[in-house]
């Protein structure tokens, strides 16, 4: 049975003007730097990619791939690398791009993964935070939009690695 999608939380137009809000704060906090974007395969694509033709300063994309322990139904914040950067972000200015934040676990131990690689900076970018549900503090510093505790698809998220290509971002029920 396929899901139900209740109804769209935030629009294909609303996810544009943010995006080219959240790259125009980009292009200005980095004016003469070449920032290093990374993105956490495989929700963060879609964001990366539009961010990214927004951009107006020259940057360079990068990818992590991870998958997380889980204890059953919990995550347990601890993350296996699958693939990892494929070039040394030491001395780098470095945005970790992501789709959503939820418990916050997964990005905080990407963080500090990255950081002891010494980069010269180090920032997360992130569409979706889903703070309701934070169990570790992970400073942000770029968020498109602030969501409701609610199993969010589309635009690089997914229900069972389906979903990902729809423009918009809904609210899905599971079909009993
Ligand atoms: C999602 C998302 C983040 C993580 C956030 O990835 O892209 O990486 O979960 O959750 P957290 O804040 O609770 O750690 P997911 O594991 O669903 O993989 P995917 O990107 O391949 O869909």
């Amino acid at each position: 049975m396929e899901p139900r999608i209740e109804r769209t939380l935030i629009s294909e137009v609303q996810i544009k003007q943010r995006v080219r809000e959240l790259a125009d704060d980009i292009s200005r906090d980095y004016k003469g730097k070449i920032p290093t974007l990374v993105s956490i395969l495989k929700g963060g694509i879609i964001f990366l990619t539009d961010l990214m033709r927004d951009l107006t300063v020259l940057h360079e994309i990068d990818f992590m791939s991870v998958s997380s322990y889980d204890s059953g139904m919990e995550t347990t914040g601890v993350v296996r690398i699958l693939a990892d950067l494929s070039r040394n972000i030491e001395g780098k200015d470095v945005i970790i791009v992501e789709d959503i934040v939820d418990s916050g676990l997964t990005l905080d131990y990407i963080r500090h993964i990255l950081l002891a690689r010494h980069p010269r900076s180090l920032k997360i970018c992130t569409l979706l935070d889903k703070k309701a549900r934070r169990l570790v503090e992970v400073p942000i510093d770029y968020i498109g939009f602030e969501i409701p505790n609610e199993f969010v698809i589309g635009y690089g998220l997914d229900y069972q690695e389906k979903y990902r290509n729809l423009p918009y971002v809904a609210i899905m029920v599971p079909n009993e």
